[in-house]
């Protein structure tokens, strides 16, 4: 049985539209083994137990690749999720990750790591989650034709993540229709300054650049009014003072990067949160540098 574990991620991030990215220390783990025939899917909702599933589906994206046939055999996929659906916290980053990562191991392949990125930014369409998904850390990711590029960016420390998620979710899909087809050079200038100066201020430690780094034009405005109390919530973290706030992904988790030990926050936002009509819970989450792991369990009996 092989083991796949993959973080949640935070992408965007404010003004990195489909290039910035973060891994979280919040995590998906996918137990995939052979059996005579057949697919089994366990962990998910029925709707997710078909040859659709992500997993699944991305597997075989994988086996193809590869030319690896496997015959007659099925597979039981056991999936345990920390990371909500379609919250824009990254969870379909971790299941195509599980998926390519869990067949490259079963086929005895060796790709390599950018082979294993290139082709699941293919499948999810951008590298911002897949990239901090499978080396870690925060990561800076472009696509040019097939090919990926990417750079771990260092980390100041002293800095925590406040997670806003909702009880209801938003597809990638539905909220990448709402983007216009073209922006003006000026909001294109908008976000390159910005997004440059966020990736300057989080490496030199120079947290106070954040508010305004964490500025963007290029997404956020359109799509707030597919998140109920969006705008809301956004002043109410503001008056509170993070570092920066931003939408996570395609949201509708709202992301605030605040100081390590800032516990007031939290709880300070929560307690406003209590008064929306819908639920949102408050999860404070950290930098994970490690990348995806990949374990096979029967070799290591
Ligand atoms: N960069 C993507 C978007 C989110 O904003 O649509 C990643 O899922």
């Amino acid at each position: 049985m092989i083991e796949i574990k993959v973080s949640a991620t935070s992408a965007n991030m404010g003004p990195g539209f489909d290039c910035l990215g973060i891994a979280l220390n919040m995590f998906n783990r996918f137990y995939i083994e052979e059996i005579e025939s057949g697919l089994e899917i366990i962990g998910c909702e029925d709707a997710d137990k078909s040859e659709d599933n992500l997993v699944y589906s991305s597997m075989k994206r994988c086996f193809d690749k590869i030319g690896y046939n496997v015959g007659q055999r099925g597979f039981r996929i056991r999936i345990e999720s920390e990371i909500p659906k379609s919250r824009g916290l990254g969870s379909s980053a971790a299941c195509i990750l599980g998926g390519v990562l869990g067949a490259n191991e079963i086929a005895g392949s060796n790709l390599s790591k950018r082979e294993i990125l290139e082709l699941a930014t293919e499948i999810e369409g951008h590298p911002d989650n897949v990239s901090p998904a499978l080396f870690g850390g925060m990561q800076v990711s472009i696509k040019e034709g097939s090919s990926v590029y990417n750079e771990r960016i260092n980390l100041h420390e002293g800095i925590k993540f406040c997670a806003i998620i909702p009880n209801f979710t938003l597809s990638t899909r539905a909220s990448r229709e709402v983007l216009p087809q073209n922006i003006s050079h000026k909001d294109a200038a908008f976000n390159v300054g910005r997004a440059s100066l966020l990736i300057a201020a989080l490496s030199n430690g120079n947290l106070g650049l954040l508010r305004a780094a964490c500025m963007d034009k290029l997404h956020e405005n359109y799509r707030v009014g597919l998140i109920r109390n969006c705008n809301e919530i956004v002043s109410a973290c503001s008056y509170l003072n993070p570092y920066g706030v931003f939408l996570s992904g395609a949201g509708p988790t709202i992301m605030n990067i605040i100081q390590e030990e800032n516990n007031e926050f939290s709880k300070d936002i929560e307690d406003f949160l209590s008064r929306m009509k819908d639920k949102w819970i408050v999860k404070e989450l950290k930098p994970y540098n490690e990348g995806a792991v990949v374990r096979n369990i029967k070799e290591e009996r």
